[in-house]
């Protein structure tokens, strides 16, 4: 039988392509650190019957239109708001993500973000770096505790249960909010349910997790940022996008807040020029939620073991549609 063909939109590491070379035929866009060209991607979708994509590539409609061989696309993160799910639909085409692989690595970055904003390690960094440790001063450098601490965590999809589980530890109350009730959450970790502005009123550490949709589109908006506390701090590792960011722009810089811990924004990449850097308390990630060597490899072996399963006729490990 021929062997299915893949094009992959990133250079990946020899050692974890290479076993799967005997079941399939891969091209690959030979730039590691930068994403394929719409255009190429346009080009190479049409010979190919299965792509595995990154979060930085536009699966949109036209790619659907000229792939047309293309029937399954796996997408090389948990999140899929970059694939047209409506429109692979519609073309007939699977899409599958990476969930699971990523939860605990995403979780410990995402604990990281509130820990570092918390206790302000970026501005302690920086203050030797400009020579600025000349004297010790008993509120230099002073934050905020997060032991004892309330968190409201918005999204209690996996990574907001391994977060959860991450602030128990630290004997925190936790607060959170999702579309649904979740039980598990309830009972295990002792998590509370709250309306979204109940939340964002009680919580001491607000964290987005949620993921990109059109019910989520800008939720954190200056109404949001006005009903959280002042000494609030504002942790998103979900999606730029879920957040209006002139809003908290000004909500940090007028000290409606205390800061924010970011790890996405709205348009990535982003450049030293991006309002949010000017401000010291917010600390800028470049999205790196799941960005352990061990954890990156997993992911891109499950989008290759979607890939096979689809073609040998086995269930998808992870489909994102039916
Ligand atoms: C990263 O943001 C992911 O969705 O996996
Ligand atoms: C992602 O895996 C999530 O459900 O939070």
């Amino acid at each position: 039988m021929k062997k299915p063909k893949i094009y992959i939109t990133r250079r990946l590491p020899d050692e974890v392509v290479e076993p799967y070379k005997n079941q399939l035929d891969i091209e690959m866009w030979d730039k590691e650190e930068e994403p394929v060209e719409h255009s190429v991607l346009l080009e190479k979708v049409r010979s190919a019957d299965g792509l595995l994509t990154m979060l930085t590539d536009p699966v949109d409609e036209d790619v659907f239109m000229e792939g047309q061989h293309l029937r399954i696309v796996a997408n090389m993160a948990v999140g899929y708001d970059n694939v047209d799910v409506s429109a692979a639909h519609k073309h007939g085409v699977a899409v599958t993500n990476t969930p699971d692989v990523l939860t605990d690595t995403t979780a410990d970055l995402t604990f990281a973000l509130l820990m570092s904003s918390a206790r302000r390690l970026l501005e302690a960094n920086h203050s030797i770096q400009r020579n600025e440790w000349n004297n010790w001063s008993p509120l230099w450098l002073a934050g905020s505790d997060v032991h004892h601490k309330t968190i409201g965590i918005v999204g209690m999809g996996r990574i907001g249960k391994a977060l959860a589980k991450r602030a128990k530890g630290f004997d925190m109350r936790v607060l959170y909010h999702n579309r649904s009730r979740d039980e598990e959450a309830e009972e295990n970790l002792g998590a509370v349910y709250m309306e979204f502005y109940e939340l964002l009123k009680f919580a001491d550490f607000v964290v987005c997790l949620t993921p990109l949709s059109d019910e989520t589109y800008h939720m954190f908006d200056k109404e949001a940022f006005e009903r959280m506390r002042n000494t609030a701090i504002f942790i998103n590792a979900s999606r730029g996008a879920t957040v209006d960011e002139k809003a908290l722009y000004h909500a940090v810089n007028n000290s409606e807040i205390a800061g924010a811990g970011l790890d996405v924004f709205e348009e990535e990449p982003i450049g030293s020029d991006h309002p949010l850097l000017s401000l010291p308390q917010v600390l800028c990630l470049p999205h790196i939620g799941s960005a352990t060597v061990e954890t990156r490899s997993n992911m891109m072996r499950m989008c290759f073991d979607n890939l096979i399963h689809f073609f040998e006729g086995k269930p998808l490990i992870s489909p994102v549609n039916k």
